[in-house]
């Protein structure tokens, strides 16, 4: 049997730190409070939304599609898919403030309107979105967490995907990359006794079939240069 395919202790449900305590708060933290709180959302206005993302926060009707990035980062690809994908919704999560606020700003730089960011722990989507709000879904390069005793703080957990599963529309994606392998054998593991139907898993992105539709994140950049495979998944929400 593998390390990743022991079970690892299913986590508690954090709570999350509120930005209005900081002892300290940042510029990015003004940034996101205050110049971007038209596109920026913090965890307590987010949750406000919950079932309504299409109306109040990007004024468009129940059918627009609205695609989900988890864990943006420097937000290069959350940018190019706002850019690429003008006629859908886009919005990221974020814990960090200052990837938060690279995000939303590199979207909008790209003249695009259609994307909107809100900083929250992604492992509490249900906080955030009703049953069947989300289409596509974007999990690059999710933190590894690689010691046994942190397997706990993983985002790829059994119940994490069956409310994930519950919270994305009939006909809908979930895209997965990593360069662990380890993360990824423990993610396939739990895909493949998920409620999603896996489509599509290479130990090899960059050498498979689907390398040409492939965007390079910035964390990916790193891997490849040291000469990392990139592990990749899709998962089907039928
Ligand atoms: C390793 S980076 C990858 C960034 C980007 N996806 C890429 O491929 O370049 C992981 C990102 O996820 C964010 N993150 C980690 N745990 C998170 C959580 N529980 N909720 C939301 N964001 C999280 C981190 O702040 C960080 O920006």
């Amino acid at each position: 049997m593998s390390m990743a395919s022991e079970q690892a202790p299913q986590r508690q449900r954090p709570r999350m730190a509120l930005t209005r305590n900081l002892r300290r708060p940042t510029e990015y933290v003004r940034l996101m409070n205050e110049d971007y709180s038209a596109w920026a959302f913090n965890e307590e206005r987010a949750p406000k939304l919950r079932g309504s993302w299409r109306e109040g926060a990007f004024g468009v009707g129940g059918d627009h599609p609205l695609d989900l990035e988890i864990g943006t980062g420097n937000g290069t690809h959350f940018a190019h898919l706002a850019a690429a994908s003008p006629q859908r919704a886009v919005l990221g999560i974020e814990i960090k403030f200052k990837p938060l606020i690279q995000s939303i700003r590199r979207a909008l730089d790209g003249g695009k309107q259609n994307a909107r960011i809100l900083r929250y722990d992604a492992c509490r989507l249900d906080d955030l979105f009703a049953p069947g709000e989300l289409n596509n879904v974007y999990i690059h390069h999710p933190d590894p967490w690689p010691k046994e005793r942190q397997w706990k703080h993983r985002l790829i957990q059994d119940d994490f995907l069956v409310m994930l599963h519950g919270l994305m529309r009939p006909g809908t994606f979930v895209n997965f990359k990593t360069d662990s392998r380890d993360y990824f054998d423990w993610s396939i593991e739990r895909f493949e006794r998920s409620p999603f139907r896996v489509s599509r898993k290479t130990w090899d992105l960059h050498n498979s079939e689907w390398k040409g539709e492939n965007f390079i994140t910035a964390f990916e950049t790193i891997f490849l240069r040291q000469g990392l495979p990139i592990h990749y998944a899709r998962l089907e929400r039928d």
